[in-house]
């Protein structure tokens, strides 16, 4: 939420910071900014809208060979020009220091006041605007000891950089909550809040730890903590192809889109070297669990939040379906707020693609705090919620950029199927049922091929569906959080009313929202309940509800009148995820046929870190 990137060396650095925003803009993107040190003294320019028109808007001579940027999802103040970030202590495009920022600073009310008082003119409606003040106001000598004063007085979260035109050597970068990496390049050094920003120049980078600050100038880099103190932070190669961030950026192809075709590949990866035919389980060596362990786990909860949380009640039924281990999802985002009883025998699994949502991570905090035992589902390496972790499963996805989960999410199920797969292994799962789960994991890349082909007729039926303003998503029992799922992508990305129902539950109560303008996208596998659903699906059509119907082949509908997708079969353990891969396919083209900019929906920003 919200993109930070900074550059010092020997090249121009604005080329590159809009470079690296245009890479960040998943993360924000209501407005954007760069601020310059270069022979002119601080030189920044922002504006409300896109990295794209920033940069056409930039002034021709914009010289400087260190400078800040950020692209921005609005917490505070609405997304003008005036709040767009980089902040100056002189408002608006003038001033020695510029500070960009993630994060909340909660105490923002009290310090604006403060700084009110003491005859500040404050320009902007945002929390970051103290943090120029703050700065140009320390009577510090060094613009270390000056952030060190600013972020002092701060309460909240950050990930901050500064740049101040009589230090024009060096950017200081703050963390705390937000996360802030140091890229290591050849003579030249770059900051960002995310590794795609800077993944074409650098891979050696330095992960800042929260209450870490560090001193970033051309010839390297150094950190410290607030109390001026050095800190131990160094710098590693990390394993990831720069080239995997490229996809879809070129050539203005959807990311979205992209992604859903790179599925069976991402689920390979996922799989490679976990599965174990010989006795039919998987091995994770990540979990930091060995059998005796993993036996005495008595219940086990998912934590994760949006997408990641559905996916997490899908990982609870395979557990219990399994392992007949007790399993449950909860939110993330409401589970430290009821101070939740923390057992020593529940294994808490935390689920999320981008490793920093918030919410996550301060459960798992929670967790670990009261002495329990949390494993991460994370994709991205090294990142927050992974590092906070007893152990885990790296999803494999590769970089997910597009707003809307998608490969991040499949891969999440394959994780809990090996979590599930091992934890029954060690129970009474039988060796018989161990390897059919083992054959269906080896046979879902070409399974999910096979869904990906229905694409044009899915195509079809979601031009038809953006047309109507609300509409029901429906499931039982494991089809539930498939239909949770898909009125999610539908909503997230084509601003329709989506809303999802337990099948069972349309009777007592929103059959009555039933009629010809609002139709039902109903999840009916082949299984114990086909009948039941299709029993609903008739209650639908009595009262004139159109009907989508995604099910197996040769599933009898009887002479209902309905549009039907049909998945292949595979193992009913794994049926969850082959009928969500048309849900994303019918929501992407609903977006498609109205229009809209799929990969940044509006109000919306890939990784969420604030609460
Ligand atoms: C939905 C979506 C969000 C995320 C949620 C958690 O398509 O992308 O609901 O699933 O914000 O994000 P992570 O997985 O990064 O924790």
């Amino acid at each position: 939420m919200c993109g930070i990137v900074g550059y010092v060396g020997s090249q121009q650095a604005a080329p590159l910071l809009l470079e690296g925003l245009a890479r960040l803009e998943h993360r924000g993107y209501d407005s954007a900014g760069v601020g310059v040190v270069g022979p002119s003294g601080l030189r920044v320019a922002k504006r409300a809208g896109r990295v794209r028109d920033l940069s056409e808007g930039l002034p021709k001579r914009f010289a400087g060979k260190l400078g800040i940027g950020h692209t921005r999802w609005a917490t505070h103040g609405p997304a003008n020009d005036v709040n767009a970030h980089p902040h100056t202590e002189a408002g608006g495009l003038a001033g020695s220091v510029a500070v960009v920022h993630n994060g909340i600073v909660d105490n923002a009310a009290a310090l604006r006041q403060r700084l009110t008082d003491a005859g500040v003119e404050l320009v902007s409606d945002t929390d970051t605007e103290v943090f120029a003040h703050l700065i140009a106001r320390s009577t510090a000598d060094t613009l270390e000891g000056k952030v060190v004063e600013a972020v002092g007085s701060v309460e909240g979260t950050y990930g901050l950089a500064v740049v101040h035109a009589d230090f024009p050597d060096r950017i200081v970068v703050a963390r705390n909550g937000s996360p802030l990496i140091v890229g290591v390049g050849e003579k030249e050094m770059f900051v960002a809040s995310d590794l795609a920003a800077i993944v074409r120049h650098t891979t050696t980078v330095a992960h800042l730890e929260d209450g870490e600050l560090a001193t970033v100038t051309a010839g390297g880099f150094t950190t410290f903590r607030q109390d001026l103190s050095r800190s131990a932070t160094t710098a590693t190669k990390v394993d990831v192809d720069p080239s995997a961030y490229e996809h879809g950026l070129e050539d203005g192809e959807s990311r979205m889109y992209a992604e859903m075709l790179e599925q069976p590949a991402a689920v390979e990866r996922a799989l490679r070297g976990r599965l174990d035919d010989r006795f039919g389980t998987a091995h994770l060596g990540g979990l930091n669990l060995d059998a005796r362990e993993l036996r005495a786990i008595r219940r086990v909860k998912m934590l994760g939040c949006g997408s990641a949380y559905y996916v997490g009640q899908m990982g609870a039924a395979l557990v219990e379906e399994l392992a007949r281990i007790p399993a449950d999802a909860e939110a993330a985002s409401e589970f430290r707020y009821r101070d939740p009883v923390i057992e020593p025998d529940t294994l808490y699994v935390a689920v999320s693609q981008s490793g920093e949502t918030i919410d996550t991570l301060l459960a798992v905090e929670e967790i670990r705090r009261k002495g329990g035992r949390v494993i991460g589902l994370v994709n991205v390496v090294g990142s927050a919620i992974a590092r906070a972790c007893d152990g885990g499963i790296y999803l494999h996805a590769g970089p997910e950029i597009a707003v809307a989960s998608t490969k991040a999410l499949t891969n999440m199920y394959v994780a809990f199927a090996l979590l599930a797969l091992q934890l029954g292994r060690v129970r009474d799962l039988s060796i018989a049922d161990g390897k059919r789960l083992v054959n269906a994991l080896q046979e879902l890349p070409a399974k999910l091929e096979q869904v990906l082909k229905l694409e044009d007729e899915i195509a079809e039926i979601a031009a038809d569906l953006a047309q109507c303003d609300s509409m029901f998503f429906v499931g039982r029992v494991r089809g539930y959080p498939v239909a949770r799922e898909g009125a999610q992508k539908l909503k997230e990305i084509s601003y329709r009313h989506a809303e999802a129902y337990q099948t069972s539950e349309l009777k007592h109560g929103p059959l009555a929202l039933i009629s010809p303008e609002v139709p039902t996208v109903a999840i009916v596998p082949d299984d114990e309940l086909t009948e039941r659903n299709v029993a609903a699906l008739h209650e639908i059509a009595a009262r004139g509800g159109p009907l989508v119907v995604v099910t197996h082949d040769g599933v009898d509908l009887g002479a209902l009148d309905v549009r039907r997708i049909d998945v292949p079969r595979l193992e009913r353990e794994l049926d969850p995820i082959l009928l969500t891969i048309p849900l994303q396919l019918l929501a992407f083209h609903a977006a498609e046929s109205l229009g809209l900019d799929i990969d940044k929906p509006r109000n919306l920003a890939k990784s969420v870190t604030v609460e």
